[in-house]
């Protein structure tokens, strides 16, 4: 009778119960089963055996490398759990009383300057609208007064899209559709008053103010008896509100085949104070706000009868305002992703649980 794989299985079970870790289990492994192991030991000893005994030694044999490997298996398991249990013991004591230590979020200095300037604009009765990224060439020329090989396209180089559409230039690309959606304001005797801010690309050469993705917000107010009165009243109330104090501005005629008169509105560099910087392209001016008497042709072509409503229109440079408002000097940290530089303009106090006073 060949005995030794029952020896065996008796010497592995004792060795297995003092195993303690996943590592001496491993080295059980290799001791057993492994090439030189006793298992393969007791393979090499049928060579011995009688032929009429070897059928059984070797289902002898089989069984107990079975056996083995089941146990090793189960072995580990159980370490696995009693590992983890360990470890989930170990991290459920915590200090209560211990600072939350989370690095807290910001917003983008974009994002603050437009939310701002949305809740001036919605004090004075606008709608905010939004507007896809992706338009086509009516909306973002044509219904805008600047047709097909018109001159004032090349300043507007954009991405065209295989499917006849293009990454709108400037948020104009919207008054379209935004006069056709309030259109029914004026039937009733009320006026258009909406802005619309958003992401603009161009093709532009990269310096420190010009990139070729910024933000932009166009707003258009449409009225009987609208002037140019008052869109200088509501660009003056907008300014003072954003800045805070006031702010030296300058009126420039500015050619925009989709206003008529069109005008250009600088504010004073407030990074140099009007002496010159390369933000200003040393002018001491930069341009904040194009802006005019919406043209004729663009209220035509909305359904909007220019014999009976004026209206005016403007698309201020929301990316050139962060820049004035928090005095960063080049337009590429914006777009860089750099955290450090991006997260330094919002009030965490707002996050801040021990901000909040009992009341
Ligand atoms: N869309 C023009 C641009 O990005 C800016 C502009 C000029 C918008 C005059 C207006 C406007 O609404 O009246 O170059």
């Amino acid at each position: 009778m060949f005995e030794k794989p029952e020896e065996l299985k008796k010497i592995f079970d004792e060795k297995a119960k003092a195993a303690e870790d996943t590592g001496a289990v491993e080295q059980l492994r290799i001791e057993f089963l492994g090439k030189k192991g006793f298992i393969q030991g007791l393979m090499q000893e049928l060579r011995n055996i009688p032929n009429e005994k070897k059928k059984e030694a070797g289902q002898k044999i089989n069984e107990t490398k079975q056996f083995i490997e089941e146990q090793i298996a189960r072995r580990l398991e159980e370490l696995k759990k009693a590992e983890e249990r360990k470890l989930i013991e170990a991290t459920e004591s915590y200090d209560e009383s211990m600072p939350v230590n989370v690095d807290l979020g910001s917003y983008h200095p974009i994002t603050l300057v437009r939310c701002e300037l949305e809740s001036i604009f919605l004090s004075m009765g606008f709608a905010v609208e939004d507007y896809s990224e992706i338009t086509d060439d009516y909306n973002c020329f044509e219904a805008l007064n600047i047709p097909k090989h018109h001159p004032a396209r090349d300043m507007q180089d954009t991405y065209y899209l295989s499917t006849n559409q293009l990454l709108k230039t400037h948020t104009s690309a919207a008054q379209n559709t935004i006069l056709r959606k309030y259109k029914s304001n004026l039937e009733s005797g009320n006026p258009i008053r909406a802005i619309f801010p958003g992401r603009c690309f161009r093709n532009e050469k990269i310096d420190a103010c010009h990139e070729n993705t910024f933000f932009q917000m166009e707003g258009i107010m449409v009225d009987k008896d609208i002037s140019i009165s008052n869109l200088i009243y509501f660009m003056k109330t907008m300014l003072s509100e954003v800045f805070q104090k006031d702010i030296t501005v300058r009126l420039r005629p500015g050619f925009f085949p989709f206003v008529e008169p069109g005008f250009e509105l600088d504010i004073q560099c407030l990074i140099c104070g009007g002496e010159g910087c390369s933000s200003c392209k040393d002018s001491g001016w930069l341009e904040l706000c194009p802006c005019g008497m919406i043209h004729p042709n663009v209220l035509t072509a909305a359904g909007i009868d220019p014999e009976q409503y004026t209206g005016f229109a403007f698309g201020l440079g929301l990316t050139r305002l962060a820049m004035m408002k928090y005095e960063v000097g080049d337009i590429r940290v914006f777009n860089s992703g750099n955290l450090k530089s991006l997260s330094q303009f919002t009030d965490k106090s707002f996050f801040d649980p021990d901000s909040i006073k009992e009341a």
